[in-house]
């Protein structure tokens, strides 16, 4: 495949390289089957014990470029810089593992794993309480039922169902501290269609209310309580690969909507699934994610998922109370299936895991086992450490000093960051910032 080799047009080369890798990575990326989505989590994978093992070894040396200026100019001087002084002929050996930035060791404490195992899944925070929702326990089979980590005691402590009809993935959700919203999502296993159904949570009576329907179902979208306003946007689109720019809200009060029908906002710069979506200091923040995504095949009576062509990105926008999106630095490396975690922690936001950018060569989906920070008075990006594995869909929670994380589906091992096992492991580790 495309070497990153000697080439004679300087200025251009690095792009057409770039455009090389793309081409030939939608070529086959759109003939892939869904190989990577999810490996079978009964095939016994030996437990990955040494926890302080250094597994990111290697510097990046694959930029993906932030499709943002003045990002993007700043990456590619840095970039033609780098080419420069590596010489014209340098051979290439991509490992598996290039993707990794090396970060601190962190020791993790391993807590009692959740019921089930859990992928896509949704939760929110209140307090010392975590409720998990929905996911994929296998790619056939989904949840319908949300469960919830005390704490205060680090126990399971409760579990309850979710309406019949409400979507079991690909949600989008946020809270007021005391209702939970959960917005649209797939309904059903493997790659099913989406539901616009919009549900809210009253977490004190653990009681359901249906709330007016998305304008158009979503997979995956950014999702925040802004302002007295439920804002949903991005998403892929209803056939789970197309990303959405739309962006809608509605005003809700206590568990109640306002309004019959949703408002039409400002669309979001950039589309698709699978961000952060935070709010902080009245401003809303929208990190990472993906253009495209896997989709059912075409006329497979189980809408069985296929693997499509996709882009992460580590973009980074903010919509401040004007209703103008601001561009800031982007993540460290393009991630995405971060929609869960994050947490809010002295002025900063952290990241746990996700997926970037997929190998280069061997084109295999690639897991993130960083923590990322995003200081909020500098706007700027540092990894401040590592999780036990790479994960994605992990979901994050900060109690007592403590950086939780739970659920996702995990690395091969320490060199082998492509996704395997679905898991409900719970761990936390001191947070010292
Ligand atoms: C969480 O655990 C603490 C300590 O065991 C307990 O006092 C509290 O009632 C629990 N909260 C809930 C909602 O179960
Ligand atoms: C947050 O800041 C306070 C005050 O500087 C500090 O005491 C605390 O340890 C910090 N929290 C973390 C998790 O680093």
């Amino acid at each position: 495949m495309a070497k990153f080799t000697h080439h004679h047009n300087h200025r251009h080369s690095p792009w057409k390289k770039l455009a090389l890798v793309a081409l030939l990575a939608s070529f086959v990326g759109a003939i892939l089957i869904a190989d990577s989505f999810y490996a079978s989590s009964s095939s016994s994978s030996p437990a990955y014990l040494s926890l302080a093992s250094n597994w990111a070894r290697q510097k990046p040396e694959i930029v993906v470029l932030p499709n943002v200026p003045p990002y993007r100019e700043e990456a590619e001087k840095k970039l033609e810089e780098t080419e420069q002084k590596k010489g014209p002929h340098r051979a290439r050996i991509l490992s598996d593992t290039f993707a990794d930035i090396p970060a601190p060791d962190w020791q993790w404490e391993e807590l009692p794993a959740a019921p089930v195992p859990r992928l896509d899944g949704a939760a929110i925070q209140i307090k010392n309480l975590l409720y998990v929702f929905a996911g994929f326990g296998t790619l056939d089979w989904v949840h319908s039922h949300v469960d919830v980590f005390n704490f205060t005691d680090n126990t399971w402590s409760d579990k309850f169902d979710m309406p019949k009809d409400m979507a079991n993935s690909h949600l989008g959700m946020a809270s007021d501290g005391r209702y939970i919203y959960a917005i649209s999502g797939q309904y059903g296993p493997q790659c099913r269609g989406p539901v616009s159904h919009t549900f809210v949570l009253d977490t004190k009576t653990k009681e359901w209310s249906k709330m007016p329907p998305l304008p158009a179902p979503r997979y995956a979208p950014a999702t925040q309580l802004w302002r007295g306003r439920l804002h949903v946007m991005g998403g892929s689109r209803e056939n789970r690969h197309t990303p959405g720019v739309d962006h809608w809200s509605l005003a809700v009060k206590d568990g109640k909507p306002l309004e019959r029908e949703w408002r039409t906002e400002v669309p979001i710069p950039r589309g698709g699934p699978h961000r952060s979506c935070i709010v902080v200091d009245d401003r809303l923040f929208v990190i990472g994610g993906q253009e495209g995504d896997f989709m059912a095949k075409p006329g497979s009576p189980i809408f069985k998922c296929s693997r499509r062509h996709e882009v992460v990105y580590g973009d980074v926008y903010m919509l401040d109370k004007e209703m103008k999106w601001t561009t800031l630095p982007p993540m460290p490396k393009p991630n995405s299936h971060i929609e869960f975690s994050w947490v809010i922690v002295n002025n900063s936001i952290i990241i746990t895991g996700g997926t970037t950018e997929k190998h280069p060569e061997t084109n295999r989906m690639m897991l993130v086992g960083e923590v990322f920070q995003f200081h909020l008075d500098t706007m700027k990006w540092s990894v401040i450490g590592k999780l036990p594995y790479r994960i994605k869909t992990a979901i994050a929670g900060f109690w007592d000093g403590y950086l939780y994380f739970t659920s996702g589906q995990r690395d091969r091992g320490p060199d082998n960051p492509q996704p395997k096992k679905v898991v409900g492991d719970m761990w936390r580790t001191k947070l010292s910032l």
